[in-house]
């Protein structure tokens, strides 16, 4: 049983400018592994191996099957209650006329699957892909019922290798994608920050922004994180949990306005 204070519920029921930050938390209860807990990928797997240029260019194959292990995942999983509470949100908020701003890190297009619209991937899709030599993109995408692909296609123009379009490290993030969520950090009044360790910048710092701009900040998070401190208000618990409890409150407070 989650309760929520009467102001936090009167801030979140008045305000008309949301904006929600998500990471690999808020796929957990889907199944979807996370990077940086201690069963996460990165417990399993290097970093710099599998998810940078050098990596892909020295072992391609090894890196293209993790991609395509990763979406066998996706592929197999659904949305879980904590990504439909943001797309009841999102439809709440801007019934009202209000805004309601989606910036994930996640790859999965799981919010986009469970009817989260305009969502801002700072770090790309695992679904799609282009060539890393001449960028164009390329129709491969990922069928469960197909044979396996263990080695990167070819580029039907240059010949390059093709890779997944996720943003790895020591890469530049969209910028469209970043000015859209910086935009949307400086001008929100309310900034949630859910499911992520706030390890990675750019991402982690739009609540920094968010706050410094004078929103208030909601950590959604079952452990403490390197933002937890700057927090507003910190809701320890399961996004899939707490999300579809805050919502339920926050109609539940505007009955009674
Ligand atoms: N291209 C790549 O493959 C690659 C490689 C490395 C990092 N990254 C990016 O780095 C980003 C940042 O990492 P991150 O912060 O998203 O993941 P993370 O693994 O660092 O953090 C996950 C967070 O989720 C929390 N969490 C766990 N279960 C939860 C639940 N049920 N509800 C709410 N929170 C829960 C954990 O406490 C943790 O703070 C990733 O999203 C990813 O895009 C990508």
């Amino acid at each position: 049983m989650y309760t929520f204070s009467d102001n936090l519920l009167h801030t979140l029921t008045t305000a008309r400018k949301i904006a929600v930050l998500t990471g690999a938390g808020i796929s957990a209860e889907s199944g979807v592994a996370t990077f940086r807990d201690p069963d996460g990928l990165w417990a399993k797997f290097r970093p710099e191996e599998l998810a940078s240029m050098d990596g892909f260019l020295k072992n391609p194959n090894m890196v293209w099957e993790w991609y395509e292990a990763r979406r066998k995942v996706v592929d197999s999983v659904k949305p879980n209650a904590g990504h439909t509470a943001l797309v009841e949100m999102q439809k709440w908020y801007e019934e009202r006329g209000g805004r309601f701003t989606l910036i994930t890190q996640n790859v999965d297009r799981l919010h986009q699957q469970a009817g989260s619209h305009d969502v801002i991937e700072l770090h790309g899709n695992i679904i799609d892909n282009y060539c890393s030599r001449c960028k164009k993109p390329h129709e491969y995408r990922y069928t469960s019922t197909a044979p396996n692909v263990k080695e990167p296609p070819r580029c039907t123009y240059c010949g390059g290798m093709i890779r997944p379009a996720v943003v790895w490290f020591g890469e530049m993030l969209p910028p469209d994608a970043l000015e859209a969520a910086q935009e949307a950090a400086e001008t929100c009044e309310v900034f949630f920050s859910i499911g992520t360790s706030a390890e990675v910048y750019p991402a982690a710092g739009l609540p920094i922004e968010a706050k410094r701009a004078g929103a208030l900040f909601i950590e959604v998070n079952p452990n403490q994180t390197a933002i937890t401190r700057f927090a507003d208000v910190s809701i320890s618990a399961p996004s899939g949990e707490a999300l579809p409890a805050l919502f339920a409150s926050m109609l539940a407070k505007n009955n009674i306005l």
